[in-house]
């Protein structure tokens, strides 16, 4: 059995809760795997279940929990029904490093953050060391100074962030921060959200930036090419900013919100990529003229926690396939 709590429980938390609760019978028939869900929290208020290491939330409370949030009510609203606590505020990080102190080494805990929090990583590390696993839906931990990242991603066994994506820099070696990647903003800083409201930006300044857009947009076409947002890596720069790129190119093919990365080469190699759908594109030494591709939707709250749930799957080895 892989017990879990889920840290938080926004769009990607709850659909992660959908998938755990429709595919029970599935992932228990075809691979003898159960996932019994200890504890949800928010940002203020942890459901814990009652009798743990042995209780669960009900499927019944996880709804109720979706449903609560779905409203946009705090979990500290559940009303108390058999079967679960509710701790809150302050008490959420010590209850949680509670249940990890008394699970972690017994029965095995795997703590999933769905949260967009950057404070979660203390948390985490403790959590690690005491033995639990960690899954990643949320890409703050791994992008924090290069010493955090190193200490999470050193305890390689007990951790999997299969959607996670960006960091891919950092999983090619590199030991980079997030201040050395040359960022060529959309937008001049004194449009930035500290200068201007969402509605000026909207309705003022966008319309101020066309002009200047559409005659990239003109020259890139004149010359068979158009232009994508584009992150590359290679000759010692990670560089995210606006690229021509051939409009018969795979990345020059993507429509709307597809995604795409690439990386080339063994010493230098860049990746591609745009929001959402994903298109991979691998060059080495034995993919040298025609790469390797992998292409599918790449994020979404459905394929995230999807990526999610299979993260989860994957740790079954290091639980009791029995208790
Ligand atoms: N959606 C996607 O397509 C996608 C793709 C890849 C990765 N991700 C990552 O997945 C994560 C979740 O995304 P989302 O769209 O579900 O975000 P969201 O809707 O904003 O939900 C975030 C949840 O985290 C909770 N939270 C905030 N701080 C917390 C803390 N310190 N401890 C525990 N919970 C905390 C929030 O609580 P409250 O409800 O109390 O505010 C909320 O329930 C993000 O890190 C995102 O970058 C998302």
């Amino acid at each position: 059995m892989i017990r879990v709590v889920i840290m938080g429980c926004g769009g990607v938390g709850r659909q992660l809760i959908h998938h755990i609760m429709n595919t029970r019978t599935t992932l228990y028939v075809s691979r003898g795997i159960r996932i019994a869900v200890v504890g949800v929290c928010d940002s203020r208020s942890l459901i814990l279940a009652t009798g743990v290491p042995d209780g669960e939330l009900s499927d019944g409370c996880l709804e109720k929990i979706c449903h609560l949030k779905s409203s946009g009510s705090p979990l500290s609203e559940m009303n108390l029904i058999d079967g679960f606590v509710v701790y809150g505020d302050c008490d959420v990080i010590t209850k949680l490093s509670d249940i990890a102190k008394s699970m972690g080494q017994s029965t095995g805990l795997t703590f999933v953050d769905c949260s967009a929090s950057d404070e979660t990583v203390d948390l985490l590390n403790r959590v690690l060391d005491i033995g639990c696993c960690v899954v990643l839906a949320n890409k703050k931990p791994l992008t924090r100074n290069i010493d955090v990242y190193e200490k999470i991603a050193s305890k390689w066994r007990h951790l999997r962030f299969e959607s996670t994506g960006l960091i891919l820099v950092r999983l090619l070696g590199w030991r980079i921060n997030l201040e050395d990647i040359e960022v060529e903003s959309l937008f001049p800083s004194e449009m930035g959200p500290e200068s201007m409201s969402v509605e000026d930006f909207l309705c003022k300044g966008l319309p101020t930036l066309d002009e200047t857009m559409e005659e990239r947009f003109k020259i890139a076409a004149s010359n068979g090419n158009v232009i994508r947002y584009v992150c590359t890596i290679g000759n010692s720069r990670c560089k995210v900013g606006l690229l021509e790129v051939p409009a018969s190119s795979p990345l020059g093919q993507l429509k709307g919100s597809d995604n795409l990365e690439g990386w080339t080469g063994r010493v230098g190699y860049k990746i591609l990529f745009i929001e959402l759908e994903k298109f991979i594109e691998i060059y080495s030494r034995c993919y040298k003229t025609q790469p390797l591709v992998i292409q599918g939707a790449g994020a979404g709250n459905d394929t995230t926690a999807a990526g999610v749930l299979a993260d989860i799957v994957d740790l079954k080895d290091l639980f009791h396939p029995l208790d």
